[in-house]
């Protein structure tokens, strides 16, 4: 069983990341944080306890950051709306937020749990998780990984150089890439597998129920915005990735590299800059000689896309079970 704290900023895919991680009975969702990045953090937080109200998900649901740590702050109401869910209609939230800020919600729980069970699942910018790092750094050592969607190795999808959620606070991504813990990077090279084919779609809508109108109507809206502005030909289901992988570490596989952030640049803010272990590590940064040398992150690569809508059909069933 994996426990996982979920740092989302609902959010279309990041509303099918939540219903995966509640659905699967490999996942121990502790809490979920919200961050502001596709909307507000108030409309995200909405969101996300609309999403747990409207499906029986009885988890501890805290309010994060509301503006990135420096840079200025870009929501993504292009792919997202004016609610950050546009599409499917939710009812009110029903019950209470955390008390805690999301940022001590994340150390509270990472420091309850005994060293290496927890697992960091950011899906939105990675303000909370920086700022968690900083403001209680034994959480570095503490947690058992992070497994980050954000980033890509090839094109961007804000910019032609970043993706959204690491432009939408690079320094907080700096930050989380040289924390020197595990970090996986769940970036748009493998995300842009992950679509919602009319394959699955047809076995979403084959389950029927709530949540599976749910699902069919995020992908409804977000093919308008995926398909006008990113050219994708189905929606990408991106954060739901990161936590099937934790359900099933073979849904994709990985590389070793040393993945450094531009946190500024004439035309490359934002990007993630991959050193692969099997460039034969000739091409190091600067820095120190162990900075130099240390392929200490995973880089996502190749998606499984049958044992994915596997899962995302399985914890459809489960849910809608209930
Ligand atoms: C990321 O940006 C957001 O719009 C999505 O929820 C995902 O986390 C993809 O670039
Ligand atoms: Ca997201």
């Amino acid at each position: 069983m994996e426990k996982i704290i979920l740092d989302c900023d609902p959010g279309h895919d990041d509303a099918i990341a939540i219903l995966l991680a509640a659905g699967n009975p490999n996942i121990d969702l502790l809490g979920i944080t919200t961050v502001s990045g596709n909307h507000n953090v108030e409309n995200t937080t909405r969101n996300a306890l609309s999403v747990c109200t409207a499906y029986g998900i009885k988890v501890p649901v805290a309010k994060g950051s509301p503006v990135p740590i420096i840079s200025d702050q870009v929501l993504a109401i292009e792919i997202h709306g004016d609610t950050g869910l546009d599409g499917p209609v939710l009812p009110p939230a029903s019950f209470e937020l955390d008390k805690r800020h999301g940022v001590d919600f994340i150390i509270d729980t990472v420091m309850a749990h005994e060293p290496k069970t927890v697992t960091l699942v950011p899906v939105g910018p990675y303000t909370n998780i920086a700022l968690a790092a900083r403001k209680e750094p034994r959480i570095v050592e503490r947690v058992k990984k992070v497994v980050a969607m954000g980033g890509s190795y090839t094109r961007g999808n804000i910019t032609p150089a970043a993706e959204y959620n690491i432009y939408g606070d690079p320094e907080a991504a700096d930050v989380v890439f040289r924390a020197g813990w595990d970090v996986t990077m769940v970036g748009l090279d493998l995300t842009h597998q992950a679509l919602a084919t009319p394959e699955l779609q047809d076995r979403v809508r084959a389950v029927g129920g709530p949540i599976s109108q749910f699902i069919l109507d995020i992908w409804k809206f977000i093919a308008t915005t995926h398909g006008g502005l990113l050219q994708i030909e189905h929606p990408a289901v991106h954060d739901a990735c990161c936590v099937a992988a934790l359900i099933d570490p073979s849904v994709f596989t990985t590389e070793k590299a040393d993945i450094r952030v531009e946190t500024a640049g004439r035309w490359t803010k934002g990007m993630t800059v991959c050193n692969f272990e099997k460039m034969g590590g000739m091409r190091h940064f600067g820095g120190t000689a162990s900075e130099q040398m240390s392929f200490r992150h995973s880089v996502a690569m190749q998606l499984d896309h049958a044992k994915f809508c596997d899962l995302i059909v399985d914890a459809l069933e489960r849910l809608t079970g209930r």
